[in-house]
């Protein structure tokens, strides 16, 4: 067992492409618009969106993918809005919280930060801003 090195977040990996490559964020918002939702590979090998805001800047949190009914990946639904779940009907508002059942819970959230250039996701313990509740995923 190797610890982790001192400084950052302790505790991240580095966000992956679909062919398992490390993303390199100048390269990454250069072809990827303002409101892409987008999935790398993040905490846990889980299907992550990585979210590109109004200032081509990544948002400091990434969305689990998986629905939090029964596990489907959730599609992001641009003219919606929402990811909606093919599965069984699930919504998600673009910030991952839960607007439409079946599914239980919000899509869980994980920090998303800019290390020299890589996307580096971590795991979100803080409250989740959504529902002002614990998070249930940590
Ligand atoms: Fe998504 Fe059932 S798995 S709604």
């Amino acid at each position: 067992f190797i610890p982790p090195s001192s400084g950052g977040s302790g505790g991240g990996i580095n966000a992956k492409d679909a062919l398992g490559n490390d993303i390199v964020v100048s390269e990454y918002t250069a072809s990827h618009p303002a409101g892409d939702r987008n999935l790398a590979q993040g905490l846990k090998g889980d299907p992550t969106y990585v979210i590109v805001d109004e200032d081509d800047s990544i948002r400091s949190y990434g969305l689990n993918a998986i629905c939090t009914h029964l596990g489907c990946v959730v599609p992001w639904n641009v003219g919606q809005d929402r990811f909606i779940c093919p599965c069984h009907g699930s919504q998600y508002d673009n910030t991952g919280k839960v607007v439409r059942g079946p599914a239980p819970r919000s899509l869980a959230l994980a920090h998303a930060d800019v290390v020299d250039d890589k996307l580096v996701f971590s795991t979100w313990t803080e409250t989740d801003f959504r529902t002002d509740e614990d998070p249930w995923w940590a």
